[in-house]
């Protein structure tokens, strides 16, 4: 015969092409999980997985084991068989507080005999499930998890369908062996997204993304692993063979990023305790903004000889510390529920908790949210319960521990009474919240809450009126609405608690500073439902005076940027109350004003249509300033990036808002490069 059969060139076409797609879906999967970098749509990801996938099942000769399209499928397990680690896997001693860290490093120190600094690398403690990866011949063959240190369950069928782990180590040369350990986790978004669809079908939320993880890789049918979008960090190393060991910590993580196993993006090597207690705070401030949770950070000897000279101790090695955070979460026990009522009258259940130490804070009250809220995650009076509170959020309570529920635990019944003012409390059909129906002019609680909305920073920024002396004016009703606020005197504010007389000079001072302002703080002020600073800015913006605005119609109303039917509908009850029309007129008597401009309904500003968006610290300017010189210029300042994002101005710590600029190609200015585009 002369040249290939029709048949064998047709399939040496395919064989070519299911080639190329392999090829192709490896370098996007690379290019998101390795270099998070991502090179094209979800979509079109899927498209190229598609015709893989229909050529394999033309020729299903063709279908490799390390094929993108072989992670799922494998039949469901009847059990987890077990797996000896050929290397034992180790924890780490942990450490606190400062002075732990200056004991780890003069142990290092006195069991090398150094006198100079020593070099550490230094990563993140990711909060997920340690995993050992083994490679034969560059092909991951299993995977196990680390049970007891010297035998786990092998997960491999489960870890198959982690995109973020290569099926294949991408070198020509892989070692005969290799164990890449790491961590197993779940993306905060994605921890968000499953449990949103958790409760969607009545199923059991998870408490938190490493109990997700934790959950998701101990499924015996794989197909449910799929579907729970798990990460993979690699940190360590178990057996090697038919390869050189990398002389350092640092250079074993720059040859796994290589072989396109993904590993931690935070990273640096640095020398000694000073070193590490630096990165330990520059992480502590990211911390919060991380995609993934972690709960401490890790430091290793880099070096790989002198970690050898250490040795170990139990069952955990010389050379390295977990440096933990704070906790944030804790347990307690909750000792009642109470409601709160907020300045618009919503009533917020609040759990009323035996003190505990969450994150370096004491927290003895962490909020429910709302009754559907209580009632879903059917947490009871004498429960015990896990308790959260990450970054600056409020204290929540996430869930209980069924094991300890005492026989007594009582269910939270929603008043029908407000507790501050006795006025009914309504809930509308359509609305999860439930209100005290007494308005401000009835209920102290709404009383004290728009008087402390109406001073906030953002709003009419009177400085010394804090919370303890608002609610003593209002309960010694020396004072009821915002207008009575300029009406006070030295002599009433002096006799008030722990209030000294230049104190007193102070509030007035603020108050008095108060008065000039801008028209969208005013608005803003107000504390009209549904008015938030930006509606109040595009309100202030559009109408360019509050005569015209106190005018507008719903329909006018609805022509302004951002304004819908319930914002409108929520503007205009809130100016058909005579109380309301009473207060505004009072407080402009008082003297508050601000520069009407005409309305720029149709004014072209130089930035009109363009949008940004701040990150990071500038040289010079706070984050308010940028921002009020943008909109001075027409612009808007949004809090995200995305595809219509015209410029992100990015400062020192600029975090993911960059790398999203970055990836989507959106402008990046700097404060000088900004200034410059305004000025111009
Ligand atoms: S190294 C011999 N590095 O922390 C050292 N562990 O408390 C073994 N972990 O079981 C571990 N991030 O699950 C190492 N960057 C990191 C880590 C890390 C998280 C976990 C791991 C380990 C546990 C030890």
């Amino acid at each position: 015969m002369t040249g290939p059969s029709v048949t064998g060139a047709v399939a040496g076409d395919a064989q070519a092409r299911v080639n190329a797609l392999r090829a192709l879906l490896e370098r996007h999967a690379h290019a998101y999980y390795v270099l998070d970098s991502p090179t094209i749509p979800d979509a079109d990801y899927d498209a190229l997985f598609r015709e893989l996938e229909a050529l394999e099942s033309a020729h299903p000769e063709l279908i490799t084991a390390t094929s993108p399209t072989q992670r799922v499928g494998a039949p469901p397990l009847p059990a987890f068989t077990q797996v000896r680690h050929s290397v034992p896997m180790l924890s780490l001693a942990n450490g606190f507080a400062d002075e732990d860290i200056v004991a780890f490093d003069r142990r290092v120190r006195d069991g090398l005999s150094a006198s100079d600094e020593v070099a550490y690398a230094t990563e993140l403690k990711f909060d997920g499930l340690a995993i050992n990866l083994r490679y034969e011949a560059g092909v991951l063959v299993e995977a196990a998890t680390r049970g007891d240190g010297a035998t786990g369950e092998n997960v491999t069928t489960n870890i198959r369908t982690i995109r973020a782990i290569p099926l294949r180590l991408q070198t020509a040369q892989p070692p005969a062996v290799i164990d890449i350990r790491g961590e197993v986790l779940m993306y905060k978004a994605d921890f968000a997204r499953l449990n949103a669809r958790q409760r969607a079908a009545g199923l059991k939320e998870f408490a938190n993304p490493r109990n997700a993880a934790a959950g998701s890789l101990r499924q015996l049918d794989s197909a449910i692993t799929a579907q729970r979008s798990l990460r993979f960090f690699a940190y360590g190393v178990g057996l090697l063979e038919g390869a050189a060991m990398p002389p350092s910590h640092a250079a074993l993580l720059d040859w796994y990023r290589q072989l396109g196993v993904p590993v931690c993006e935070h990273r640096k090597v640095v020398a000694g305790a000073s070193g590490l207690l630096a990165f330990y705070r520059e992480i502590g401030e990211k911390r919060s903004a991380l995609p993934y949770e972690i709960d401490g950070v890790v430091y290793k000897v880099n070096d790989a000889t002198l970690q050898q000279q250490l040795g170990f101790v139990a069952r955990a090695p010389r050379y390295a510390l977990a440096h933990k955070f704070p906790a944030e979460e804790a347990s307690t026990v909750v000792q009642g529920i109470d409601v709160q009522v907020g300045r618009t009258g919503a009533i917020t259940p609040v759990a009323r908790l035996a003190p505990v130490s969450v994150g370096g804070v004491t927290v003895t009250n962490a909020t429910l949210h709302n009754e559907d809220e209580v009632r879903r995650k059917d947490i009871r009076i004498g429960d015990s319960v896990i308790v959260r509170r990450a970054g600056d959020v409020i204290p929540e309570v996430v869930s209980f521990v069924p094991e300890l529920r005492p026989l007594d635990a009582r269910e939270f019944v929603m008043p029908t009474a407000c507790p501050v003012c006795g006025s009914t409390i309504l809930r509308l059909e359509e609305e999860a919240i439930a209100r005290c129906s007494g308005g401000w002019l009835k209920c102290a609680a709404q009383r004290k809450g728009g008087l402390q909305h109406f001073v906030s920073r953002r709003a009419m920024d009177i400085e010394g009126l804090g919370e303890q002396l608002i609610d003593q004016l209002v309960d010694r009703k020396v004072i009821n609405t915002p207008a009575d606020l300029y009406r006070l005197g030295l002599v009433g504010l002096a006799e008030l608690d722990r209030m000294a007389d230049r104190s007193a000079q102070n509030v007035l001072a603020a108050l008095e500073k108060s008065k000039a302002t801008t028209l969208a703080r005013f608005i803003y002020a107000l504390g009209i439902r549904h008015v938030g600073e930006a509606t109040a800015k595009a309100l202030a913006a559009h109408f360019g005076g509050l005569d015209a605005l106190l005018a507008a119609s719903e329909e006018q109303l609805l022509e302004v940027d951002d304004v819908g039917p319930v914002v409108a509908g929520a503007i205009r009850t809130f100016l058909a109350d005579p109380l309301n029309v009473e207060l505004i007129a009072q407080l402009r008597a008082a003297g508050i004003h601000w520069t009407e401009t005409t309305a720029r309904v149709n004014a072209v500003l130089p930035q009109s249509g363009k949008t940004f968006v701040l990150t990071g610290t500038l040289p010079t300017l706070t984050r308010e300033a940028a921002a009020a010189l943008i909109e001075a210029a027409g612009g808007k300042v949004a809090g995200s990036v995305s595809r219509k994002t015209n410029y992100v101005v990015a400062g020192s710590d600029a975090g993911s808002k960059l790398a999203k600029a970055e990836e989507l190609g959106v402008a990046i200015l700097d404060e000088a490069a900004l200034l410059q585009l305004l000025n111009d």
